[in-house]
């Protein structure tokens, strides 16, 4: 089989690598891919919103399936042009991926069909929102109701913050149109649930965190994640289970009955709170970097996986046993402005940890710093503690001179 990944990230390196795995596998393009990639795929320098020219380039290589790492590319609707046309392709439809693209359909969704979720009102009119926070406690959560690259949400402290980000949101135009989610502020441990979703029919990934601050501790400014693991060991086997009723096969469900049934990935950023475990976020998509952690433990092909999801057929997977652990790598001055081009020296000397490249390039034959997040060391083992001491191994292996990394990784299943 051939197949298309489309993306350039850690989270598309893993998609390639487990994809590569399978004996079906014949041919593995990306588009476009990254200077890691190049190592398991041919890179095919097409943007992974230009869809017409991903189509063109599906059907001219004959290409049997195409799997969509980006929301970008499922905001502008590949899935349903891939389809129209009659190519197998692994995501959801553009209408199906407003779970993630739109706050306020995911809200209305989860409340008509009683998913727990923090409780919210939807504002367009800056005066009224105003009116309703200084009514409310703080902290408050204000949420940019669209795409705006994880930077829409910004938790509020004090009426000032929260003014000032309103005026933002719905006065001035930098995010676009505005229409802002403000919800009630929920305490707890947050954790991601990715399932395998083909309509009504669903299945687990392992559960896995990620670590959205920049610095340890949770400090610092929120970036893309800085790292990830899995398994958690405060979510129980109850949780697990009351987290794939009442929310994941219920949402599957909805989704259906809505006539927008889900296909791909559904991940939910959900928080265990002492009143329950509640809906954060939704994302129709592989989480970023949950996915580096948990595609390396399955066992199943990713092809036969992949493929029944795409064909509307029920998903089936099983995991390896242990624990994973990654550590992003990323340019010293990252969430902010940041530098490139530092030579990147000693990852021919990791050898037992999976490196996937998240922003790297080849320059004059030497593997260089190119984007914000850099890499990712990801280190397998039987128990948690292990995986970390690997992995924080590895991460020294790496020679640059303009990289950074969190060394609390995990850190929170220790506690
Ligand atoms: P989101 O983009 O919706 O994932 O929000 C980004 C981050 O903001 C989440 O990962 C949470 O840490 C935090 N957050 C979002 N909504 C809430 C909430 N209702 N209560 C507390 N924290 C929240
Ligand atoms: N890890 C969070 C995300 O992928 O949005």
């Amino acid at each position: 089989m051939k197949v298309l990944v489309v993306g350039s990230g850690g989270r598309e390196h893993a998609i390639v690598e487990a994809i590569s795995r399978s004996p079906k596998a014949s041919k593995i393009y990306a588009a476009p891919g990254n200077a890691g990639i190049a190592a398991l795929a041919e890179c095919v320098a097409i943007k992974d919103t230009e869809v017409e020219k991903l189509l063109e380039f599906a059907k001219a290589n004959e290409v049997d399936l195409t799997v969509v790492g980006p929301e970008a590319s499922l905001a502008v609707g590949i899935v349903d042009r891939f389809r129209e046309e009659g190519l197998k392709i692994f995501g959801p439809t553009k209408a199906a991926a407003q779970l993630e693209a739109s706050k306020d359909f995911a809200k209305r969704l989860m409340v008509k069909y009683d998913v727990p979720t923090a409780g919210y009102e939807t504002f367009t009119d800056f005066e009224e929102a105003l009116a309703y926070v200084k009514k409310g406690s703080l902290p408050t959560v204000l949420k940019y109701d669209g795409l705006a690259a994880g930077k829409g949400v910004v938790i509020a402290t004090t009426m000032e913050e929260a003014e000032a980000t309103l005026r933002d949101m719905l006065l001035d135009t930098k995010f676009g149109e505005g229409r802002v989610v403000i919800e009630e502020f929920l305490t707890g441990e947050e954790f991601s649930l990715m399932c395998f979703v083909a309509g009504n029919k669903i299945c687990a990934m392992p559960v896995a965190q990620d670590h959205k601050r920049a610095y340890d501790n949770d400090e610092g400014p929120n970036t893309g994640g800085m790292g990830a693991y899995t398994e958690l060991p405060f979510v129980t086997e109850q949780d697990h289970a009351y987290a794939m009723e009442k929310i994941m096969q219920r949402v599957a469900d909805a989704m259906v009955e809505e006539g927008t049934p889900f296909t791909g990935v559904l991940y939910g950023g959900l928080m265990k709170t002492p009143n329950g475990i509640k809906v954060i976020e939704f994302n129709a998509r592989f989480g970023d970097p949950e996915t580096e952690v948990v595609l390396p433990r399955l066992k199943s092909d990713a092809i036969d996986l992949f493929m029944a999801v795409a064909s509307n057929e029920q998903p089936e997977a099983e995991w390896s046993e242990g624990a994973t652990l990654g550590i992003v790598l990323a340019s010293k001055g990252y969430p902010g402005d940041y530098a490139k081009g530092f030579a990147i020296r000693g990852t021919e000397s990791v050898a037992d940890s999976k490196i996937y490249h998240m922003g790297t390039a080849m320059k004059d034959g030497e593997l260089v710093t190119a984007g914000g997040r850099v890499m990712i060391v990801v280190a397998s083992a039987p128990t948690l503690r292990e995986a970390q001491q690997k992995a924080e191994a590895d991460v020294r292996r790496i020679e640059c001179d303009n990289l950074f990394h969190r060394t609390d990784i995990g850190a929170k299943a220790f506690r």
